[in-house]
């Protein structure tokens, strides 16, 4: 697409997304862009806009060899699927926010780009307003990436925020939520992490060139954390949020879930309130970096989809740079994490799936542990996903030196030192509060 031709869209969807990019578009007439047919699913609801513009059948806007954006801000994945395919096989440039299609598809929707010969934009898809992938693309393409550790979702972090700061229960806060109309009616994409694990799909395409079925990912929401983590955290001068991590591992695989984690103050996410999203990108030689804005929202979601749009009058594409260069990249489930696992019965978590536990603590009929695990055992457990007990990552969850720390460890045992866990836990800044 040239820079003088005019971009001609297709809007799928007029509801919180496409209404604000028809707003936007409205008021940006630089860019050229005008919208020739807006396709909806009910005909009879009142619109902010001429009625002759609004359709309910989809051929209107991808037979039409007139328009050569289509726009898809539609809430039903799989209508969405459907319709970008068309699109695409229409040779129609495409820009769409929805994650849980492209997650779910990432690899037919670079088979029919290639094929056809027609960019598909999703600036949108992953933290909103914030420009993640295109900078992933480009700027961290030279600069190595060591790791990506992101607040993706601010319905959730909206309400940690409130578990935090107000001391609120997780019902509660959630309740909250929805009432201010930051979390759905039915928020369990949100809670449960599944939002947050395809948007981390996406950022290890364009991050590391891996392609992952958001359900190969381990991913793990707030809605098991207790109160009492929460406390705990307050106490230790830290916060739960819900992060999305991918890291560059020492062996040169890549590790990536969707876990709570302890962040201190010492962390910019510490500073990542309510609703907003918040992404600290490690790199090589930038060492750290920070992205911080509005995730969601009509305004800040269009402002991505108007930024993909501008793109496209550059011809701009993702080349996926990593996915077919020479880096190779792979995932890998073998690698170790030091977790806070609360709960309720001394049964329900068993000891010796750690590699040594360096803090126990028992109050009430709740406990918790603090332990490291090997990834794979973790997911192999058997109280992993037991609703009375919750897990939360260490803020400095990987820990790479496991076998010289367990040679030290035992170098202590057979020194006959009765403070093994003692020490292991003083290095560490950790606390054996009691041992069992
Ligand atoms: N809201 C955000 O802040 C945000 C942020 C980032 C990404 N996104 C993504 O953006 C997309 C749109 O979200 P939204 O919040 O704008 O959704 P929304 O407010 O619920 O609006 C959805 C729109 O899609 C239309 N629609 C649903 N199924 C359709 C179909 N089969 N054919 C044609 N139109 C259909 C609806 O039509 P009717 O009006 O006739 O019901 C409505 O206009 C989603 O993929 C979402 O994940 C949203």
């Amino acid at each position: 697409m040239r820079q003088d031709k005019k971009l001609v869209i297709g809007l799928f969807g007029f509801g919180v997304v496409g209404e604000g990019i028809y707003e936007v578009l409205k008021k940006t007439p630089s860019l050229q862009a005008a919208v020739k047919k807006i396709c909806i699913r009910d005909g009879s609801k009142h619109r902010n806009a001429p009625a002759a513009l609004f359709t309910t059948d989809a051929g209107d806007i991808l037979n039409d060899p007139a328009i050569n954006v289509v726009v898809e801000l539609i809430s039903d994945a799989e209508a969405a699927y459907a319709i970008v395919c068309r699109a695409l096989q229409s040779r129609k440039a495409v820009v769409s926010a929805n994650k849980k299609m492209i997650a779910e598809h990432l690899q037919e929707l670079l088979r029919l780009q290639a094929a056809h010969g027609v960019p598909l934009l999703y600036e949108a898809a992953v933290c909103g307003s914030i420009p993640v992938l295109r900078n992933l693309e480009e700027y961290y393409d030279n600069d190595l990436l060591d790791g990506f550790c992101g607040i993706v979702n601010g319905s959730t972090n909206f309400i940690l925020s409130r578990m935090y700061e107000d001391r609120m229960d997780y019902r509660s806060a959630l309740l909250q939520a929805q009432s201010l109309g930051f979390a759905e009616a039915d928020p369990r994409l949100d809670v449960e992490g599944i939002d947050a694990v395809n948007k981390l799909a996406i950022v290890l395409l364009h991050g590391y060139g891996i392609i992952a079925p958001p359900e190969h990912l381990l991913h793990i929401g707030i809605s098991r954390l207790h109160a009492a983590d929460a406390a705990l955290a307050a106490e230790k001068g830290q916060q739960v949020k819900l992060t999305a991590q991918a890291r560059k591992l020492s062996g040169g695989a890549v590790a990536a879930f969707v876990l709570p984690q302890f962040v201190g103050s010492d962390s910019q996410l510490f500073q990542v309130r309510n609703e907003y999203n918040g992404v600290v990108l490690q790199t090589a030689f930038a060492d750290k970096q920070f992205l911080y804005g509005k995730g969601a929202g009509r305004f800040p979601t269009a402002s991505a989809v108007l930024s993909d749009l501008s793109a496209l009058r550059y011809d701009y594409r993702y080349e996926y740079r990593k996915l077919h260069g020479s880096e190779g990249n792979v995932l890998t489930q073998d690698f170790y994490l030091r977790v806070y696992v609360s709960f309720e019965w001394d049964s329900a978590v068993d000891r010796t799936d750690f590699e040594w536990v360096e803090a126990f603590h028992c109050q009430g009929d709740r406990q918790y542990l603090i332990g490291v695990i090997h990834f794979e055992r973790l997911l192999q457990s058997r109280w992993l996903h037991r609703k009375e007990v919750s897990l939360v990552v260490c803020p400095d969850g990987f820990v790479e030196d496991v076998a010289a720390r367990k040679l030290r460890r035992r170098s202590l045992e057979l020194a006959g030192s009765p403070y093994v866990d003692r020490v292991g836990v003083a290095i560490d800044g950790y606390v054996v509060e009691e041992e069992p």
